[in-house]
C-alpha cells in the first residue's frame, strides 16, 4: 500500500509585495485507500498545498518534503508526478481552446500510462464513465472546459479521476457550485475510484455536506499554512457549528 508522507513543508510565492510565505510547516500522512478532508478558512493556503504537491512552477518550495513511498515528490517533473499517481483537481479548471475533451483524455491516458490504450475498450471506458457522470455524451467533441457550467467542470475533473487511476487524488473543493444531484454524483464518482482502485484522497472542502457522501477516515483543520488539528469525521461537524475563531485567536491582529 502506498503512502503519501509531507514532512514540514514551507512554500512561498513571488509578489509585486515582495516574497509572501503561505506554508508554514505542513505534516500530513495519506495512506492509499484512505480519505482525509481538509477543511480551513479562505486564504489558509489550502490550495497552494495542492498545487505544492501538483508541481505549479509558480509555489517556492522553501524546506520540507513529500515523499512517495519514500521518493521525493519534489524532485519530479510536473508529468513525472502524474506518472506517478498523483492526480489534482482543481479548485478552478482551466480552459484549453482547440482540444476536446476526448483528445486530452485520451493523449493524458496515453501519457501517464506510456502508450496509448486500445481503442475499443478505452470509448467504451469513456462512454462508461461519462454516463456514471450524467454527461452527455456531446461533451467528448466540446473543448476542454470552454463554455463548460461550474458543475460541468467539475464533473469533468471526476471523469479524468475515473479514467486515469491515480493513486492518489487532491480534490480541491471540487464540491463547490455542485446542486444536490450533481453533488451525489461526483461523490459517487470518487467512492467508485477508491472502491475500484484503492484510491487515497485529500479532499479539500469548505462544506460537510459532501462528507455525507465521502466518508472521511481523517478530518485535519488548515489554519495560517499549516495542519492546526487532527481528528475523526466529528471534528467536520464542530467545525460547522463553531467555525474556526477558536484556531485563529493566537494568529489574527489588530
Ligand atoms: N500566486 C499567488 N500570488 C500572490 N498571492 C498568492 C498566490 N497564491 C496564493 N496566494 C495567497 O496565499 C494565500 C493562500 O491562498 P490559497 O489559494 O492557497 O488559499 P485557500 O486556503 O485555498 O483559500 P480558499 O478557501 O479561498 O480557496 C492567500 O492569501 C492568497 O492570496
Ligand atoms: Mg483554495
Amino acid at each position: 500500500m502506498s503512502t503519501l508522507v509531507i514532512n514540514d513543508l514551507h512554500v512561498s510565492v513571488e509578489t509585486d509585495q515582495g516574497t509572501k510565505h503561505i506554508l508554514k510547516g505542513v505534516d500530513l500522512t495519506l495512506e492509499q485507500g484512505s480519505i482525509h478532508a481538509i477543511m480551513g478558512p479562505n486564504g489558509s493556503g489550502k490550495s497552494t498545498l495542492a498545487y505544492t504537491i501538483a508541481g505549479h512552477p509558480k509555489y517556492h518550495v522553501e524546506s520540507g518534503s513529500v515523499k512517495l513511498d519514500g521518493e521525493e515528490v519534489l524532485d519530479m517533473s510536473v508529468d513525472a508526478r502524474a506518472r506517478a499517481g498523483i492526480f489534482l483537481a482543481m479548485q478552478y479548471p482551466v480552459e484549453i481552446p482547440g482540444v476536446t475533451v476526448s483528445n486530452f483524455l485520451r493523449t493524458a491516458k496515453t501519457a501517464i500510462d506510456g502508450e496509448a490504450p486500445a481503442l475499443r475498450p478505452w470509448l467504451k471506458e469513456i462512454r462508461g464513465s461519462m454516463e456514471a457522470l450524467r454527461m452527455d455524451k456531446t461533451f467528448a467533441e466540446r473543448n476542454v472546459n470552454e463554455g463548460f457550467s461550474g458543475g460541468e467542470k467539475k464533473r469533468h475533473e471526476i471523469l479524468q479521476l475515473e479514467l486515469l487511476k491515480p493513486r492518489f487524488a487532491v480534490l480541491d473543493e471540487t464540491d463547490s457550485g455542485l446542486d444536490v444531484d450533481a453533488l451525489k454524483i461526483v461523490s459517487e464518482g470518487v467512492n467508485r475510484a477508491k472502491a475500484n482502485t484503492g484510491l487515497g484522497v485529500l479532499l479539500i472542502t469548505h462544506y460537510t455536506r459532501i462528507l455525507r457522501y465521502i466518508h472521511p477516515d481523517f478530518v485535519h483543520v488548515f489554519v495560517d499554512g499549516r495542519v492546526a488539528e487532527e481528528g475523526g469525521p466529528e471534528l467536520a461537524d464542530r467545525l460547522e457549528n463553531e467555525g474556526y475563531d477558536r484556531y485563529l485567536t493566537g494568529t489574527s491582529v489588530g
